[in-house]
């Protein structure tokens, strides 16, 4: 048997020679046609795989995105609650003008919007809230009857906002009333006084004219 690495003269190729029998360095470049047929099917197996990853892998992806949103929703919706915006809130204090502004006797309902009645009456000045201490509802001043008279269920409190008729279980709140430095009467809405409690003899629930 001869060697396969002798040619046909019998002797070794010089080194650096291909050793294929028919071989040539350019025909050693060219792909051969049975790998090139080979690979056609392999390509359609890629291009198949492909399709059906981007089938599975879109809902997928699309069922990912609106879960981070959502939670970035309510990440965004916790951090609202956390931090809530303080300077859409009403100011708890508000001027209310000069004592001389307040005739005996009357209630002014100018600052109704602000939740509060001044009343001048029986030589002090108050600040009633204008909450029935029923359900929430704001009752109204009428001037003829000398009453707050609440419309959602029939509750009926006097001059003084103590209550008289209806289903009102107690008298209306008080605020804290002061005179601030430019004369104006000042009413505090951060603290509350109540009569059953005892609160409306505390100084700071009127003011003496
Ligand atoms: S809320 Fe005023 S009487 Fe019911």
């Amino acid at each position: 048997m001869s060697d396969p690495t002798t040619n046909v003269t019998g002797t070794p190729p010089p080194s650096g020679t291909p050793t294929a029998v028919t071989g040539t360095p350019a025909a050693a470049a060219k792909p051969a046609p049975a790998a090139a047929k080979a690979a056609a099917p392999a390509k359609g197996k890629t291009a198949r795989r492909s399709l059906l990853l981007a089938i599975v892998a879109t809902p997928f992806a699309l069922a990912w995105t609106t879960f981070v949103a959502a939670m970035g929703l309510m990440t965004l919706g916790t951090l609202r609650f956390l931090f809530p915006n303080v300077l859409n809130e009403p100011p708890s204090k508000i001027k209310v003008g000069f004592p001389d502004n307040y005739e005996e006797g009357k209630v002014t309902d100018r600052f109704k919007d602000a939740n509060t009645w001044v009343v001048r009456n029986n030589g002090i000045i108050y600040a009633l809230s204008t909450t029935c201490t029923h359900l929430g509802c704001t009752p109204n001043w009428l001037e003829r009857e000398q009453k707050f008279k609440c419309p959602c269920h029939g509750s009926g409190f006097y001059i003084t906002g103590i209550n008289f008729e209806g289903p009102a279980p107690r008298p209306l709140e008080r605020w804290a009333v002061s005179i601030g430095d430019d004369g104006q009467i000042v009413v505090d809405k951060s603290k509350k006084f109540q009569y059953e409690r005892g609160d409306w003899s505390n100084p700071e629930s009127f003011i003496k004219v």
